[in-house]
């Protein structure tokens, strides 16, 4: 193993680490599937569970997944490595660094497809291609860019491009600099949205929908998607927000960042419900338009409204920075491991990833399009990576870290890196011992037929 003699990086300014983590959580989870998936699990009781999988599941998750990267100043393989060997166990358990750096390059081989989406859409809208009257040419313009596997393969092209030029250029230069311009440009624009939202007359309704707690009856397959959509929606157990931790300074408070990046992660996706909803409600259609809501619905509906065409292109443009700062964080696990062990370049590192990314993420493309015959057991590639990722891989990369953390380490270990009072500190073991693995197994359970909960 040849090991780079620089110190590792840091995050440069006191904002570096939460606006990278809050860059990585924020994206197509928050803005694309919290919106749809609400409305397909009719609304506010889906709202309460999720948020409740945000407390009891994804907090203590990303507390240990930041001490981790910290203690261990690593990607996700050395820095477990390193925790384990400290208290003098197995190095096995490094499998579990494995298997977050595969399942974060797996979800960007399809997140780069839908990102595409999002860029192609910013173009029609600046470009007046969503031209249309109804929800059948909307529909119709979906299908048509998907169809064409050139178009759709140039778009998720560029996605990849973009991010492994970031990348490429390093964690402060690269990651840290154009986060901190996108994230607050994507605050201001969600603002606009909402205040658009709140004057668009379906403010009232959007709201209710939302937080009306006792109305929905919530299936036990919502409850599944609730907490399934937690780790995918921190960016859990998938390298980012580990790698990211590995920057981190020793003196910043890694419960303080954690609460931040989770409290503005939920923040955004209940602002994204707020901005789209009432747009949606206010033109008469129905809140359960699933994935195409956003490209289907939505489009519509600025079409039908005063300045819609801007306010569309604010929103694409929103969407896609959201895309483009998770997208990066994916990689960098990756990138950060051959840095640290291949001694090749960063920027070499980059593209070799980037290479691999593509023709992968080729292969998510073609699902829509020529590949669509390709299934296996009756999915796609597209759909296996992200069922394997969200279903499997995230799931029991999580159950594994907490089990490490709670049961197997010393101690010592998450006492130091945590700072917290010993009162705190149970509450945290108390977590991350019996609630966190709890909730976890039941998407198990699930999943594997053997019961339904
Ligand atoms: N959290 C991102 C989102 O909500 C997705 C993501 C998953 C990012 C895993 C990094 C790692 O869109
Ligand atoms: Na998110």
């Amino acid at each position: 193993m040849t090991r780079s003699q620089q110190p590792r990086a840091q995050w440069l300014g006191r904002w570096g680490f939460v606006l990278a983590a809050t860059g990585s959580a924020v994206g197509l989870g928050n803005i694309w599937k919290f919106p749809y998936m609400t409305g397909e699990h009719g609304g506010g009781a889906f709202v309460l569970v999720y948020l409740a999988c945000i407390l009891a599941v994804g907090v203590p998750v990303m507390m240990t997944e930041i001490a981790f990267g910290r203690r261990g100043r690593g990607s996700p393989i050395d820095a477990v490595h390193r925790v384990v060997a400290e208290s003098g166990r197995s190095p096995g358990w490094s499998l579990l660094g494995w298997m977050a750096m595969l399942c974060g390059f797996m979800i960007l081989s399809f997140y780069v497809v839908v990102a595409g989406w999002s860029f192609s859409y910013l173009w029609k809208m600046l470009t007046g291609g969503l031209a249309g009257s109804g929800v059948d040419d909307m529909v119709a313009i979906f299908v048509a860019n998907n169809e064409n596997p050139l178009n759709l393969g140039l778009w998720s092209t560029l996605v990849t491009l973009a991010t492994m030029l970031i990348v490429g250029k390093g964690v402060q230069a690269g990651i840290e600099k154009s986060v901190s311009w996108m994230m607050p440009g994507m605050v201001v624009m969600l603002l606009i949205l909402i205040a658009y939202g709140v004057f668009s007359g379906g403010f009232g309704e959007a709201w209710r929908f939302l937080f009306s707690f006792d109305s929905g009856s919530l299936s036990s397959d919502g409850m599944l998607a609730a907490l399934g959509h937690a780790f995918f929606t921190l960016s859990l157990a998938s390298g980012a927000i580990l790698t990211y931790g590995s920057y981190l300074p020793a003196r910043a408070s890694i419960v303080r960042t954690t609460f931040s990046v989770a409290l503005a992660d939920t923040l955004v996706a209940l602002m994204a419900g707020l901005a789209i909803f009432p747009i949606i409600f206010a033109n008469g259609m129905s809140p359960e338009g699933g994935p195409g809501l956003l490209f289907i619905s939505l489009p519509l509906a600025f079409q039908a409204m005063p300045l819609g065409t801007l306010f569309g292109i604010l929103f694409f443009v929103m969407l896609s920075m959201a895309a483009l700062t998770s997208a990066i964080s994916m990689v960098e696990a990756t990138v950060s491991w051959l840095v640290d062990n291949k001694g090749v370049t960063r920027c070499t590192a980059a593209w070799g990833t980037g290479i691999l990314l593509w023709l992968i993420s080729t292969l998510a493309m073609l699902s829509f399009n020529l590949g669509a015959d390709w299934t296996l057991a009756g999915r796609h590639a597209f759909d296996w990576l992200d069922y394997l990722t969200s279903r499997w891989m995230m799931p029991l990369g999580g159950l594994g870290m907490v089990l490490l953390a709670g049961f197997v380490l010393k101690s010592e270990v998450f006492r130091d890196e945590l700072g917290l009072s010993p009162r705190w500190y149970t509450l945290w073991l108390f977590m991350v011992r019996y609630v966190s693995p709890l909730g976890i197994l039941v998407i198990f359970v699930d999943a594997l037929g053997i019961a339904r909960v």
